[in-house]
Formats: structure tokens, sequence, C-alpha cells
């Protein structure tokens, strides 16, 4: 198998019209602006209509990064989604973004591992990229996250919104992926699931009863985890690659809360200015975050080519990541 390099040709994001503000939230539950905005730099959310699947938003994303490009959908070889808000529990969302997309040969399938989705995803697709298994690979990560939150919990009810961000990546001479530190810890799976609705818990009346359809989490013990794991996965991932915290241009961190990325960044020496944070805006939107605030963030023109970015994620499973990458634009 010949080896290439690997770059990201295009990006794309969609978010959908619904908007949901601190405001709306506080006439709902016992909470308000306040107590969001400082607990975790969240303003509004944006979500998705009763009739949008999870496909429906990464399909957007996914013709928003095509037509930036000469590409049709054909040209792309696999199509990867992340997510853990499929359209079902099976097939494979990813398939459905591919058929609906025009592509229906094409390889497809899901990668499943909450917020750490799109570390995960850009690591196994670089990997199928740089092997030269595939020529190109249309990574999304997509949400509906406000369909599995209970809104009756204000301890969830607030965190989470819907958006997919897409990324085409393509072989290329120069190597743009420089590493990549992923991580797990399943021994403790109730601090951040949805306890039914899988093999272990089916979805009973009880379960119904119980709420256990929705997410649940042990905020204060993912807090502390996700601080830990977003500064070591980025130290990892930096020794890798040969590189020191002063070689980073960028720093673009999962949305979960503003106060977990002040707190890498402070410890990463990152002026503000360096790291992407778009969480006012769009809240958490697990696997499709980080995408999301890429795309931003090279449509404002802020990344420029040749800089140096460290992606970091944490989440359910629990799981993380971090790769860092050179831009080519
Ligand atoms: N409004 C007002 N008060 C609230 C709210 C609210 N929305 N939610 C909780 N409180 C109260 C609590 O009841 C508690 O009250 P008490 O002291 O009387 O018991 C108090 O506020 C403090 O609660 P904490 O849970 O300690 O608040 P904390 O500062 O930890 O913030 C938060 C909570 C925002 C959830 C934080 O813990 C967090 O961000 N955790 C990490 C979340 C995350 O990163 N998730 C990861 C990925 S998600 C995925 O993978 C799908």
């Amino acid at each position: 198998m010949s080896q290439t390099g690997v770059r990201i040709a295009a990006v794309g994001h969609y978010a959908p019209e619904g908007i949901l503000t601190n405001e709306d939230l506080e006439k709902v539950l016992d909470t308000s602006d306040e107590w969001i905005t400082t607990r975790t730099g969240m303003k509004r959310r944006h979500v998705s209509s009763e009739k949008q699947a999870t496909s429906d938003l990464a399909i957007a994303a996914a013709r928003i990064a095509l037509a930036k490009t000469s590409l049709t959908p054909a040209d792309i070889d696999c199509y990867v989604v992340a997510t853990v808000t499929p359209d079902y529990p099976f097939p494979a969302t990813a398939c459905i973004v591919a058929a609906q997309l025009g592509a229906s040969d094409k390889a497809a399938f899901d990668i499943e591992i909450a917020c750490s989705g799109f570390i995960y995803g850009l690591t196994v697709a670089s990997s199928l990229i740089r092997s030269g298994i595939y020529k190109r690979i249309m990574l999304i990560g997509a949400e509906t996250l406000t369909k599995i939150v209970d809104r009756t919990d204000r301890s969830t009810a607030i965190l989470f919104g819907d958006g997919a961000g897409a990324v085409i990546l393509e072989a290329a001479q120069s190597d743009c992926f420089l590493s990549s530190e992923l991580g797990s810890d399943g021994s403790r799976p109730e601090l951040l699931r949805v306890t039914a609705g899988g093999t272990r818990y089916p979805l009973t009346p009880a379960a119904y009863e119980a709420r256990d359809q929705f997410i649940h989490m042990e905020g204060r013990e993912v807090f502390k985890f996700a601080v830990t794991k977003m500064i070591s996965a980025t130290d990892v991932a930096l020794q890798k690659a040969q590189l020191q915290k002063t070689d980073l241009d960028w720093l673009i961190p999962h949305q979960a809360n503003k106060r977990i990325i002040d707190a890498a960044a402070k410890y990463l020496d990152m002026p503000e200015e360096k790291v992407i944070v778009n969480i006012h805006e769009y809240g958490n939107t697990s696997a499709a975050s980080i995408p999301i605030a890429l795309s931003e963030a090279v449509e404002s023109g802020r990344i420029k080519s040749g800089d140096i970015i460290v992606f970091v994620g944490f989440g359910g499973g629990l799981s993380w990541g971090a790769v860092t990458w050179r831009w080519a634009a």
C-alpha cells in the first residue's frame, strides 16, 4: 500500500434556524442567564425542528463543504459521520447521508464516541487516506442532542444544542496530520450516558417513567476529568509531533464549558485570541462542536496556511483525544 499525506480541502457547517436562549430557559426552568453564563459561557443554542433528523443537518453541512470545491458527491470515496444522535439505532447515518447526496455506492460508516467523535474520526479518516486506501473522505460531526435531553432537568437541559460540521479530507503530497492521541475509560459509564434504549437496559415503560431515555451526567465529575484529559491529551499529541506548546498557533477545543476551555488554555499558555470559542452561540454540540468551530475560524480568515492547530476533545465513554494538524490552504 502506498503512503501519502492528507489535507483538509474544504470545511462547512450548518446549524438549524431554531434558537433557544438563556432567557427562554429562565421561563421554563429554575435557572438564570447569570448562572448559565458564568458557569458555562453559553448564551444561545440552535435547535432542530421536529422534522429535522441528524442526517438532515449532516447533509446541509456536507453540501456547504462541497460547494467550496469543484468536487461532486461521487468524487468522495467514503462518508463518515461522528454522532451519538443517529437517525436510527441502525442503519448508520452515514449511509443515509451518502445516499441522499447521490453517492449511494460509496463506503459509509458512523463513529459513536460522543464528544470525542470528531477527533477519533479525524484520526481514522486520515489513516485511511495516508495508507492509500482512499483518496477523499467526507468526515461530518453531526448532532441533534436537543432530542435526547430531558427538558425538565436544569443540570443538562441548558447545555446542549444541535448542529453539524463537515470536512473534506484528501490525499496530498505534504502531510498535514502530525499526530494523534486517543484514550478511553469505560469503568464508570454512569458518569455520562443515555441509560436506556440499548441491549443492557431496553426501553421499557419503567425506563420511560425514570426518564432514562435522556442524557444523564454527573457534571462535577465530568468537569474534573475533562480538564485533566484536555491537558494530558494535548501534551502527548504535541510530544508525538515533536512540537512545543510555543509552536501552537491555534487551539480548537470541544465546546462543552468555557471554564474547561479556559483551564486548558491557561495550562498551554495560549492567549485568548488563539483559542477558538463559539460556545456562546451553539452550546455543546458534541461531535459537531470542533468542526463547526474550525469552519467558522477558516471562514473568518483567522487560520492561515502553515498554522499549527491542536484539536482536542473529551466526552462520554469516558473518552478523549487530541490531534495536531498543520493547516494547508
Ligand atoms: N441553573 C441554576 N442552578 C443550577 C443549574 C442551572 N441550570 N444546574 C445546576 N445548578 C445548581 C446545582 O443544583 C448545585 O446546587 P447546590 O449547590 O445547591 O447543590 C449548584 O448549581 C452547583 O452545581 P454543580 O453541578 O456543582 O455546578 P458546576 O459548576 O459543576 O456546573 C456544569 C455544572 C455546567 C454541568 C459543569 O459541571 C460542567 O460543565 N461539567 C462538564 C460537562 C461536560 O463537559 N460534558 C461533556 C461532554 S457531553 C457528551 O459527551 C455528550
